[in-house]
């Protein structure tokens, strides 16, 4: 019986620092491999990062320094991050490890051997974001992401893609679920149904890749590079193979649904051209989104797992993701919800609800687990109790199983609630406070019941929030969580005078200025990952960080104490007996503030009234001429000359954030 699980995340570029976004595949795929050792499948769970290509030779230089210090440092960024969230990843491979270039060779030598690689000359439009070839004319923007394509010219190595068209089809069609959810795989469907070209997999205008084999002046394409990994990581083309043996088809290999072509026909292609075996299924899910958009480096909508990490703890974060984003479709990320969560299904929900039943155990029991009474003490919503759980621990691995952890979550959390409400209507703390044999056998009988529930969706959560549910089962007396067998769950397991642990709160309740915290700690690490978008990844963003270098420069938690903020001018008019200063009336968006700036001999006021400009905005306000100014205009202010105001496009809304 093939008792090995293989699961991987897409490998992240190395071009910016860790978001949520990243941390949300990584999370998913945490989740199901935790939940597959717990099942006791040998299990093999990869991760790493994507560091070749033009758009990371491009931020190496950006930056200023080499390529491989770069990488070296971004790459080192995400892997320290993912340690801090206790990511239970066995690997992580860089693509500019030996292992991985040495691996890549070996498999272009195949697919090239098996007569799929041919020299050819590539003349289109590339698009250096997407590391994308595409099929659009010189000067217009690229299909996927807008962005200005660069036209190529170079004589390259193509991939045969055009000959594995119906194979792939057929590989569509014949294991439907080989791409999860449908819609990403009708969309395959039809892009492969509509033709495919053969496909460039070799650059020779920049150096940041691995050599093709046998010809020096050609680096492998990105994607092919990149996808390689998957199996580069098991030993693949390596000395020593047993790992790919062993592991090798992946069971499962989870992306965003924006790399959807790459792993579902260029991967497979591959794989096929080389004659290896096809990972068993891939897995698209959605986009987080912030502020409405796609999370992205690139748009600046950014939150870091960090910041949600020290205000509330990775398992806030990864029960959050799985429990309100709908597997499989986009799902907003605001910091609110994130809190009304929290509070709701952990401090409110579980948490409470374990330190309930584990106190009054402590409290009545003297820390030992009573048993439930057979006959007099026994009512039949003890039963539906009973009943309720074994339909949960069903559904559970159902929905599970489908990646709908959200629905999984629901129901094991609609248990939560039925048990709340259960202590509520049998008032345990009442029946205490008797003597009588018959109370104290009812007693008995509801705590057994709460703690059972409470033991079975500790055990099934335990994969999505892993550190309190790892508490939990401690203090329920029941040791190591992790090696509990999973598939063994059933009512009833819970033995009679099991000793209870050290009751402690697993998940203390936030309040409002939670949610301030970590928008403040986010906005100062957005103007760290803004204003140096190449280097950011080495400087760490807490503000505690000594503020000034001794070279005289300011650190950025200097920098990011002003706040610069776009404004539109609403009414501007000469001070009297001030030949320089304007009063200014400006519209900040969330209100209108008064600015005296000295720029009246170079602008009529009249011509200032609906122009956007930047102001210093939490600059103490002072008096000038008697009036007081609100704030500061910037203005390029050469020796001597005129001041000239700092312009903003037009269409920027009043209020927006400059940095
Ligand atoms: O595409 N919502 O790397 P990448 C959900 N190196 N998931 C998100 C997300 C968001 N807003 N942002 C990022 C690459 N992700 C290539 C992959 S694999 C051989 C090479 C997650 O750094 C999601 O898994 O752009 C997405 O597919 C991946 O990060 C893209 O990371
Ligand atoms: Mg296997």
């Amino acid at each position: 019986m093939d008792n090995t699980f293989y699961i991987t995340t897409p490998i992240y570029y190395v071009n910016a620092r860790p978001h949520i976004g990243h941390a949300y595949t990584t999370i998913a795929c945490d989740t199901i491999a935790r939940r597959q050792r717990m099942m006791g499948m040998d299990t093999r769970f990869l991760t790493g990062t994507d560091e070749h290509g033009q758009k990371i030779e491009r931020a190496a230089q950006a930056a200023g320094i080499k390529p491989q210090q770069f990488v070296d440092q971004v790459s080192a960024e995400f892997r320290k991050l993912w340690d801090r969230m206790g990511l239970t990843y066995d690997d992580f491979i860089r693509t500019t490890s030996d292992r991985h270039k040495q691996g890549v060779q070996a498999l272009w030598r195949k697919i090239r051997d098996n007569g799929y690689i041919y020299k050819g000359q590539y003349v289109g439009q590339y698009c250096v974001f997407d590391e994308l070839y595409v099929e659009v004319g010189p000067g217009e923007p690229c299909p996927e992401c807008s962005r200005p394509t660069e036209t190529i010219k170079e004589e390259n190595y193509f991939f045969k893609l055009s000959a594995f068209q119906e194979k792939l089809i057929k590989l569509y069609t014949e294991q439907p679920d080989w791409i999860r959810p449908e819609t990403r795989k009708n969309e395959v469907l039809s892009f492969v149904r509509s033709g495919l070209r053969d496909l460039s997999v070799s650059r020779s205008t920049f150096a940041w890749g691995i050599p093709v084999p046998d010809d020096r002046g050609h680096v492998i394409y990105v994607w092919l590079d990149a996808l390689a990994n998957y199996i580069t990581a098991l030993g693949y083309g390596q000395a020593d193979a047993t790992l790919f043996e062993k592991y090798w088809p992946a069971d499962v290999q989870m992306i965003g649904k924006e790399i959807v072509r790459f792993h579902c026909v260029y991967w497979p292609a591959f794989l096929m051209a080389a004659g290896l075996p096809l990972p068993k299924g891939i897995v698209a899910h959605g986009w987080l989104l912030f502020e409405e958009n796609k999370m992205s480096k690139s748009r600046g909508n950014i939150v870091r797992a960090e910041t949600i990490i020290d205000v509330l703890g990775a398992d806030a974060l990864r029960y959050f993701l799985l429990r309100e984003v709908v597997f499989g479709q986009d799902g907003s990320f605001s910091f609110d919800a994130l809190v009304q969560r929290y509070n709701a299904d952990l401090a409110n929900g579980l948490g409470n609800l374990a330190s309930r039943v584990l106190t009054m155990i402590t409290r009545y029991f003297r820390g030992e687990v009573p048993y439930p009474s057979q006959k007099v003490a026994r009512k039949p919503i003890d039963d539906v109790i009973a009943e309720a759980a074994k339909k949960v621990i069903g559904e559970f691995n159902g929905l599970f199983e489908q990646y709908q952890f959200s629905r999984a979550l629901e129901t094991a959390w609609s248990l939560v609630a039925n048990v709340d409400k259960y202590i509520v209507e049998n008032e345990p703390w009442a029946l205490g406070e008797r003597e009588d044999e018959e109370s104290r056998a009812r007693l008995a009988t509801v705590l057994y019941t709460s703690a059972e529930a409470l033991r079975i969706v500790t055990a099934l959560a335990h994969p999505v929030i892993p550190e309190a549910t790892a508490r939990i089962w401690k203090q329920l007396g029941l040791g190591e969580i992790g090696k509990y067998p999973l598939q063994d769950l059933r009512w009833g397991q819970l033995q009679l005078g099991t000793r209870l642990g050290e009751v402690q709160p697993v998940f203390p309740r936030a309040d409002k200025s939670a949610i301030e915290r970590m928008q403040k700690m986010e906005d100062q690490g957005r103007v760290a990952t803004e204003a140096q978008p190449s280097v950011a990844a080495p400087i760490p963003v807490v503000a505690t960080q000594a503020a000034v270098a001794g070279d005289g420069k300011i650190g950025i938690d200097d920098f990011s104490k002003v706040e610069l903020r776009v404004g539109q001018v609403k009414a501007a008019e000469k001070v009297k007996g001030a030949d320089k200063l304007l009063r200014l009336e400006v519209d900040m968006g969330n209100e209108v503030r008064q600015v005296v700036a000295g720029i009246a001999e170079a602008y009529a006021p009249e011509t200032l009234v609906g122009r956007k400009v930047v102001i210093v905005a939490n600059l103490a306000p002072r008096k000038l001429r008697g009036l007081e100014s609100n704030g500061m205009i910037l203005a390029a202010s050469p020796e001597g000359g005129k001041p000239m105001l700092v312009s903003v496009p037009d269409d920027v809304p009043p209020g927006t954030k400059v940095r």
